[in-house]
């Protein structure tokens, strides 16, 4: 199956429509129509989503759309060098990248919906800040999880 493609401002897809643990690939486009790879991940303490680009190489970490996990589903594998990356935070534990993160890109659910979050909240190549995650279907979850330094 092919990326989805969304607007930045839009829906991503419906909660239901990503396994648990899983993840689903995506092309959100900017007011300009510039494109951006980005992935959701979603695992038993919450959604997350990411800037589909590795943090040493910044090639895509998938080979096949969709297929962002490891074999066992405990985390975001590169399928080009097997790293291993954390799903809740997207910390490299394991790999050429160990020790950096993914660039977040902020999700947010709303009645069974995952839409994107507020784009300001992206930055890429930069540190990290978290905020808390609400449990899958339940209420607004919003991750504006970002990176500074
Ligand atoms: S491209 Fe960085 S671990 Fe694969």
């Amino acid at each position: 199956m092919r990326e989805t493609v969304r607007r930045l401002d839009g829906i991503l897809c419906d909660l239901a429509e990503i396994a648990n643990p899983g993840a689903r690939g995506f092309v959100v486009l900017d007011d300009d129509d510039l494109p951006m790879k980005v992935f959701v991940v979603r695992h038993d303490s919450g959604v997350r989503g990411y800037v589909n680009r590795c943090p040493h190489n910044r090639i895509p970490l998938d080979f096949k759309p969709d297929d962002f996990l490891n074999l066992g589903k405990t985390h975001i594998q590169c399928a080009t060098h097997g790293a291993l990356f954390l799903m809740g935070d997207g910390l490299c534990v394991e790999g050429p990248c160990r020790g950096k993160r993914l660039d977040a890109f902020p999700v947010t659910v709303l009645n069974g919906r995952i839409q994107c979050g507020d784009p300001r909240q992206t930055r890429v190549g930069q540190g990290d800040r978290h905020s808390p995650l609400d449990p899958p279907g339940k209420g607004t979850k919003t991750l504006n999880r970002s990176r500074e330094k």
